[in-house]
């Protein structure tokens, strides 16, 4: 017994260097020990160091790859590029709770000015994200006045740090009011290819060419990113969206992919869907979804429809994952520009982003803490803002998701 206390202090310790909270480091070590309780050092060892090694695999799925993100003297750096519309202002407010909840995280922020034609702001942007390993973004508006080889901004950034899964989670909140309860879908948009290559032509006056590419290799990095966050998550469905009926080349491709991948997960159901149905069945008999993989174009009608399933845009956080960064924002890509600056917008997609975010660079407490309180603060009808039916502002939400971090967790009565 005494050794096995002993063996759990030094793992305790061990665990500190490896940036893990203090508590869940002697859980998780009590729980790996306990089989071995009884002195038996050299197993047990091997069996953390495995442990470790798993670990650290695992988070090469979120996208936590070498080099780690950025971190001095104990605290994180995050490039925070506010973007246009309401990024501004719902990052405002997230960097408000971060002080006030005392994450460790510091800011640099990076402006893309999308009025000006030149790439300067965006490559700063970039860099910056590359120094740092992790950003977390507004939406960049895009001037459809360009030149149609010119990328978006957003799409630019994706391509550029090679952030290639993009992960929205989709469920349903407490409070919030629609026609479907409890829905849990994950979806895994590809996010660097596609349909949006930006190579398009004018062959003959009149005749339009879009091409829309799928490479062997991204479809089989994508789809085993599926299912190893299916595995990771206890998911047990896997369902591929594609067009193969008319897209036999391109779709045929992604799916045929899917369908190799899947032969690796025999714990996991696999299953596939026409695009078409699929927006059909989600707004018929969303239960039945689990997890969905798709190519890009499809990823963003489907996630759309998804929000809108569980109330709209405002509520609904997204990730974009590479191998070395990861960029967090809204699940949406809107800019919500007709409601910037009026103090209307719902700050919980933002706020849930960044929570994500704490989650990547493993600050569980921390992103355990906030969301605790952004969920509770949903479900007071009477805070909601107007995208969700409600006359709540945005600051009254922020206060009150405030005054519960402050409460411990508990809503304190009097507002
Ligand atoms: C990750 O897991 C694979 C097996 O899935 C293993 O072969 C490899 O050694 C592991 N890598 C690290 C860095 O632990
Ligand atoms: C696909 O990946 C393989 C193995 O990683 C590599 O050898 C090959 O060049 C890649 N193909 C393309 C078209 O990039
Ligand atoms: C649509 O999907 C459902 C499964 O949810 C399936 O039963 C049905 O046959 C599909 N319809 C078509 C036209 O593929
Ligand atoms: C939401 O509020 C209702 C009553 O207003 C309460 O019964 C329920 O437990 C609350 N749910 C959460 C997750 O706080």
């Amino acid at each position: 017994m005494e050794r096995a206390q002993l063996l759990l202090l030094v793992h305790a310790t061990t665990c500190f260097t490896i940036k893990m909270a203090a508590h869940s480091a002697v859980l998780s070590m009590s729980k790996i020990i306990n089989p071995f309780w009884g002195g038996r050092l050299g197993n047990t060892v091997k069996v953390f160091g495995t442990t470790l090694t798993s670990h650290r695999n695992k988070t090469l799925l979120t996208g936590e790859n070498i080099p780690p993100p950025a971190k001095y003297g104990g605290r994180h750096t995050v490039t925070l590029i506010p973007g246009d519309g309401i990024g501004p202002e719902l990052l405002n407010h997230v960097r408000e709770v971060f002080r006030f909840s005392c994450v460790p995280v510091d800011f640099e922020v990076v402006n893309v000015n999308s009025a000006l034609e030149t790439d300067d702001d965006m490559n700063n942007a970039i860099t910056a994200i590359r120094r740092n390993g992790i950003a977390l973004k507004g939406n960049i508006e895009t001037k459809h006045t360009m030149a149609p080889s010119v990328k978006s901004r957003n799409n630019l950034l994706r391509t550029s740090l090679d952030l290639y899964a993009n992960v929205m989670h989709c469920q349903s909140l407490p409070g919030v009011q629609t026609r479907h309860k409890n829905i849990d879908i994950m979806i895994i948009r590809e996010n660097t290819e596609g349909e949006y290559s930006s190579l398009e032509h004018e062959s003959v006056s009149g005749v339009v060419e879009s091409l829309k590419i799928i490479t062997r290799n991204n479809s089989l990095r994508i789809a085993d990113y599926a299912f190893k966050l299916a595995r990771e998550k206890g998911r047990r469905r896997v369902t591929a969206v594609h067009k193969a009926n008319i897209m036999k080349l391109g779709d045929g491709l992604f799916l045929q992919c899917c369908r190799e991948v899947a032969s690796g997960y025999p714990d996991i159901t696999f299953d596939s869907m026409i695009v078409d149905n699929t927006t059909m069945q989600l707004v018929s008999k969303p239960h039945q979804f689990d997890v969905m993989v798709m190519p890009n174009l499809y990823g963003n009608v489907v996630s759309n429809v998804c929000a809108g399933l569980v109330g709209g845009p405002g509520l609904v956080p997204g990730a974009n994952y590479g191998n070395a960064y990861a960029v967090f924002e809204t699940a949406t890509r809107n800019t919500g520009k007709s409601i910037a600056g009026k103090n209307i917008a719902n700050p919980t997609a933002m706020l849930l982003a960044s929570c994500m975010m704490l989650d990547h660079l493993k600050l569980y407490d921390h992103a355990t803490m906030i969301r605790h309180a952004v969920l509770k603060t949903m479900n007071e009808t009477r805070l909601h803002t107007a995208d969700i039916g409600g006359q709540g502002t945005t600051s009254e939400v922020v206060q009150t998701i405030m005054r519960i971090i402050q409460s411990g967790g508990q809503l304190t009565t009097e507002l």
